[in-house]
């Protein structure tokens, strides 16, 4: 017991020395200011860039979120997808998920080509990236919400990774929930973010088992109607609109249309199936206001995963390439 307290004593200058390293430590934090000095002009830029490219094509709005969220599942929103192939860099831009699939990635260079310009090697293309995902909700009539800026670009990429995280379109709901619990998102969030699918496309070769499984959760008119542009065999990557009533606006009718069996991707039309998942469809059915909000700070959620902080990373002159 002496000697007990006695060392307890003894390490108490360590402890309190510890504490107040730990309280000076360099480590920064994301912040909604982080640019305010140092490029004012950062987010006018960004939203200026989206905003062309979204007016040039509609579903580029749908592509930039699509291309964030594949960002932060892979060792967190470091920019790593935007990494071209090189002798050092297995890029995550030719994973399963991504190769032929995965694009945007033009309209984060022009943002950042631009960002160069007026404030050279200050934005990191990371953030770039996730402020567009959220002026690209806006484009298309969704919810904004405040970006936390800061993130730093990697130095690496993982395909392997992007491989195995991202979720498949023929997973089970379960299956759905675990992957984005284990990037600290719930199931509200999962099928709160499943909702961007109220934009964009998806290819034949990913839906086609659906459509001609003739099961009882889906509807056998909206089946028929997408036989007709995805044969049983061929045209593998011709698009149908993930989203059938509205592709290219963001609504509820994601939902809307899973109450209906008429979900494009197993994945889909799994939530409105599994029991775990089923009320909260219905509820965003419903309510537009509740999706939109749910959506908004699921967004915000998933782009603060593992957040990659100075003095860790750095900030790339072009997204595609480590200086
Ligand atoms: C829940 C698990 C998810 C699965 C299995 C999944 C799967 C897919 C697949 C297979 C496509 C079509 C890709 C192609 O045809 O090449 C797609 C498109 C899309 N996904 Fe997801 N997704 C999921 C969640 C999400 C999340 C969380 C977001 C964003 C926050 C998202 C946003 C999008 C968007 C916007 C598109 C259309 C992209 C475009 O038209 O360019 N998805 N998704
Ligand atoms: C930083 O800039 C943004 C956008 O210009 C502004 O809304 C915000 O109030 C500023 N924050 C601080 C702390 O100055
Ligand atoms: C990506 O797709 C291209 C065809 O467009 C193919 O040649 C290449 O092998 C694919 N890459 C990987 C890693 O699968
Ligand atoms: C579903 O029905 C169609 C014709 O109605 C048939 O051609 C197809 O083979 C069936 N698919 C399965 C998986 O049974």
């Amino acid at each position: 017991m002496g000697s007990f307290s006695s060392s307890l004593g003894n390490l108490f200058p360590l402890v309190f020395l510890l504490v107040l390293l730990s309280g000076m430590s360099c480590e920064a934090q994301l912040s909604t200011s982080f640019y305010n000095k140092t490029c004012p002009g950062a987010l006018t830029e960004i939203r200026n860039a989206v905003r062309r490219a979204v007016s040039a094509e509609r579903r580029m709005a749908a592509s930039l979120i699509r291309l964030h969220f594949h960002d932060c599942f892979v060792q967190g929103c470091d920019g790593s997808i935007l990494l071209d192939e090189s002798p050092s860099i297995r890029s995550e831009k030719t994973a399963i998920p991504n190769n032929n699939s995965a694009r945007g990635y033009n309209v984060i260079e022009d943002a950042k080509r631009t960002l160069e310009r007026i404030c050279p090697s200050v934005v990191s293309c990371a953030d770039i990236l996730t402020v567009a995902a959220r002026d690209a909700s806006v484009a298309v009539g969704g919810p904004t919400w405040e970006v936390k800026l800061g993130r730093k670009d990697s130095t690496t990429a993982n395909r392997d990774r992007a491989n195995s995280d991202l979720p498949s379109p023929f997973a089970d709901a379960n299956t759905l929930i675990a992957a984005f619990d284990v990037k600290g998102l719930n199931t509200r969030d999962m099928i709160a973010l499943s909702g961007s699918h109220t934009l964009g496309q998806a290819q034949c070769f990913l839906f086609r088992s659906r459509i001609y499984s003739n099961g009882t959760d889906i509807d056998p008119g909206f089946a028929s109607t997408r036989r007709r542009k995805c044969l049983q065999t061929g045209g593998d990557t011709t698009l149908a609109p993930l989203d059938l009533v509205t592709p290219n606006s963001f609504d509820n009718n994601y939902y809307k249309n899973l109450v209906q069996r008429k979900g494009l991707l197993i994945s889909d039309q799994v939530l409105f199936t599994s029991p775990s998942t089923n009320s909260i469809v219905i509820e965003y059915s419903k309510s537009p206001a509740a999706f939109a909000a749910d959506f908004a700070s699921a967004m915000k959620k998933m782009s603060e995963i593992e957040p990659l902080l100075a003095p860790n990373g750095i900030v790339r002159k072009t997204c595609g390439a480590i200086n």
